[in-house]
């Protein structure tokens, strides 16, 4: 944090954010417990119903007690009514095992008219859905961002790719009475 001097008594401040992310030449280099949960999203791109933009991503989530579940996107023709990959595989996870924390998502995709060939991040609406379970259960979800080929990106924690992450403790107490 940098302080800044506006003028005699006014000073604001300056924060900065920073984040690492890890970047292996191949899934191939990552260790077994996140290739595996990177080969369940490449199974899972096989499901995806996506006619519109013709781009099937897969996702695969591994959870705390070892339950893996994966989903794909799953587009319409009414296309707000869609969903994405990740959150077909969160939602699938957390409503089996609504007490058991997240450990890990790993995303991936491939189109029909280009080689993806870039890891796939998850789109913003996604983050914020994702980032609620780590507020939940106050742990890490390991990102595992692959493409069809090419690099992958592993990120320790989905809220470092959501900085001011939008939470309101009133709104969850509210919820709860
Ligand atoms: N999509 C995902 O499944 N995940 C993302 O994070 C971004 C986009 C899907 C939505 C749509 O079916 C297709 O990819 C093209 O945007």
């Amino acid at each position: 944090m940098t302080r800044i001097r506006l003028n005699n008594s006014i000073y604001m401040k300056k924060i900065t954010h920073t984040f690492e992310y890890l970047v292996y030449n191949s899934a191939a280099e990552l260790n077994t417990t996140d290739q595996e949960l990177l080969e369940k999203a490449k199974e899972a791109v096989s499901s995806s119903h996506a006619p519109y933009s013709r781009y099937h991503v897969g996702a695969a989530v591994r959870m705390a007690n070892g339950a893996v579940f994966s989903g794909s996107n799953q587009e319409n023709m009414a296309f707000p009514a869609g969903l994405c990959a990740e959150r077909v595989a969160v939602f699938a996870a957390v409503s089996n095992f609504p007490n058991v924390p997240v450990d890990a998502i790993a995303i991936t995709a491939m189109a029909d008219a280009f080689e993806v060939s870039e890891p796939v991040p998850p789109c913003g609406m996604c983050r914020q859905a994702i980032v609620e379970y780590e507020m939940k259960y106050g742990n890490k979800i390991r990102l595992i961002l692959g493409g069809h080929s090419g690099n992958v990106y592993v990120i320790e924690s989905m809220k470092t790719l959501l900085p001011l992450t939008f939470h309101e403790e009133g709104l969850a107490k509210s919820v709860k009475c």
